[in-house]
Order: structure tokens, then sequence, then C-alpha cells
């Protein structure tokens, strides 16, 4: 089965190809660098420059994996959440595209899409696991019992974890986006150097918040002058990296423990942090647990994951209308 996955939530233009729900033939992303000036991603350029760079992507996509249009079975687009206008693009032109083909088409919850990376990556993973998700617009603890099955051990509060590392990377200077910038300059810091607040919840749900990080970093940040900025940069950025990660770390273990799952995931843009990934790792051996994430590129927004989400949804039986629209603020269900 051949499935053209198509993702336009956020600030990638991305297309892949997939065959049988495993193998990635191509995976085609354009991360548009119009918003880096601002900050942050502005939504309505963010769908003029998927408009502009759609068609082009899934042609690249087609000839990288030496198919054609006709050749695909199945188009699969991500319909939720996400900026509604750029949803729109990618989710308007899949279903075109099987309309005008005849062929099947298939709704992408893009929070699944994150989890499906993982079987790109582990083709033994299939059920039974436990998922930390950390993206830019969420942050949450799922228990797996199998693909489109979901128990929400914790959810985002506030910000998300990658909002937080996004905005941190703003205050000191490192522009849009963060993430990989803070991980980066992390290595050259002392984690230890301030100990910034850990939001870790006593009660039953492991629910997350990192308002409180973010605005502790931002707070003292501004007491410095520019001289001491620069000098303590690397020490800041890996000070709240540690904190960040060992908030995400106490709660996975945390959800291991209440589950008693022993294999454990890690999806979501976020999960590309180097330091979760070694901390983590070490976590759940300790817990004799085995931790799988995906390479880098399969973290953050790519085509693949929704192609990969796709081929287990239509195995499911649940193929889409073309009455499908867009849902900004769809929930995992
Ligand atoms: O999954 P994703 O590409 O988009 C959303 O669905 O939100 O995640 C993007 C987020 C951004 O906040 C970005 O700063 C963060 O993932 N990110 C990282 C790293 N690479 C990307 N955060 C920490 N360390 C990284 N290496
Ligand atoms: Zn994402």
């Amino acid at each position: 089965m051949i499935i053209l996955g198509i993702e336009s939530s956020c600030d990638e233009t991305s297309a892949a190809v997939v065959r049988d729900g495993r193998e990635i033939l191509s995976n085609r992303i354009h991360s548009q660098q119009i918003h880096q000036k601002f900050g942050g991603v502005v939504p309505e350029l963010a769908s003029r420059e998927h408009i502009r760079k759609i068609i082009p992507i899934i042609d690249a996509a087609l000839e990288e994996a030496k198919l054609e249009l006709n050749d695909v079975d199945i188009f699969a687009a991500t319909f939720g959440p996400g900026l509604v206008g750029a949803l729109l693009v990618g989710l308007s032109t899949a279903k075109s595209l099987a309309y005008s083909l005849g062929k099947t088409f298939c709704a992408v919850n893009h929070l699944e899409g994150h989890i499906a990376a993982n079987f790109l990556a582990h083709h033994k993973l299939k059920d039974n696991f436990l998922t930390l998700l950390v993206s830019g617009g969420h942050t949450m603890l799922i228990d797996i019992p199998e693909f489109g099955k979901y128990n929400v051990l914790g959810n985002t509060l506030d910000d998300a974890a990658g909002e937080a590392f996004d905005k941190v990377a703003k205050v000191l200077g490192l522009g849009y986006p963060g993430g990989a910038r803070i991980d980066k300059l992390s290595k050259e810091g002392k984690r230890d150097f301030i100990k910034f607040p850990r939001a870790i919840s006593s009660g039953e749900r492991l629910d997350f918040s990192y308002s409180g990080l973010k605005t502790a970093v931002a707070i003292y940040v501004k007491k410095l002058n520019r001289d001491e900025l620069e000098a303590q940069k690397a020490d800041i950025a890996a000070s709240f990296q540690e904190a960040a990660v060992d908030v995400l770390v106490q709660k996975s273990i945390i959800a291991l423990r209440k589950t008693g799952r022993k294999t454990m995931t890690i999806s979501g843009g976020v999960a590309a942090n180097s330091r979760l990934r070694e901390k983590l790792a070490a976590a759940c051996k300790k817990e004799n647990v085995e931790l799988l994430f995906p390479p880098p590129e399969l973290c953050t927004d790519n085509a693949a994951m929704i192609a990969a989400a796709a081929f287990y949804t239509i195995q499911n039986g649940n193929a889409s209308s073309f009455e499908t629209n867009a849902i900004p603020y769809q929930k995992l269900t």
C-alpha cells in the first residue's frame, strides 16, 4: 500500500511517500525561514508559504520515490491540531488529489502522526507502550494499549515544553526556533549553575506546567547587563534545559511505574533533545524499560509520520470523508 502523506499544520511544508506504513520512500521537508525575523510563526505568512510550496514538495517526494501520482493508493493529510489556514492547504490538496484520482483519503491527527513516527524507526513496535509526546504545542504522557486507543495520563497545563525552549531561546537572543539552539549551546554550559524551579505535582495527574520555569529564566536574565548575559548564556541555557528535562524524566518514570509498561517511546520536536534522550535512557535502564526514539528528522514535523499514522488508521477501517474539515484544537481521541 502506497501512501502519500502531507503535513502543513505549522511552519513545515512536507510531503512523503511511505510503503506499507513502515518503509519511507521519500520524506521532503521545507522549513519556512520567513518567520525568523518575527521571532515566532506568523499564521498568515505560513499559509501563503504552504500554498507556494505544497505542489513542488509533492512533486519532489514522488520523484524521489520514483512513483507517479496514480501509483498512490491513499492520500493522507493532517487535519488538526494546528493553525487553521496552514492546515487547510495540505488538507485541501490531499482531498482534491484523492477525489480527482478516485483514491482513498485519510485525515490524520497530528499528534497520532508524532506517535507513529516511532513505528517508522522501530519496526517491531506495535502496541502496549507509554509515550512522552513533547512538541511546540503539547507536553503529554499517553498510555497506548494499541494504535488508536489512548489513555492520557498527563497533559499540557500552560506552555508546552517546546514553547518554553523557544521562549527561553528568545530571551537569550538565540533566535527562532530555539530548541535545537539551546540543546547545542547547553553542551558548553554548567547544568548546575542556577537551580531553576521544577514543577513536579504530587497529585494523581501527571500534567505539565512550564510557564513558571520560563518566567524564572526571564526574570533572571532581566537582572543581568549585556556583558553578564554574554558570559552566562551557555550556563543559563544548560541550567534551564536541565530543569525542563528533569520534569519530563521524573513524570515519565512515575507513569511507567503506574502503568507497568516495559516499552517507552518519545515523540515530537523536543524528543530530538540530546539531554532528554540521555537522561531518560539512563532512567529507563534503571527501571528495566526499553526506551525507543525516532531519529531527529522524524521527531520534528514531517509527512512520513503522517503517512505512517494513516496506514494504521486505514487498517482500523477509518478512511475519511471528503467533508472532513480542519480542526485547530483537535484532541487526541
Ligand atoms: O513537533 P514539532 O516540530 O512541532 C509541533 O508540533 O509543535 O516541535 C517543534 C518544537 C519547537 O518548540 C522546537 O524548539 C523544539 O520542538 N525542538 C527542540 C529540539 N529540536 C526541536 N527542543 C529541544 N531540543 C531540541 N533539540
Ligand atoms: Zn508537531
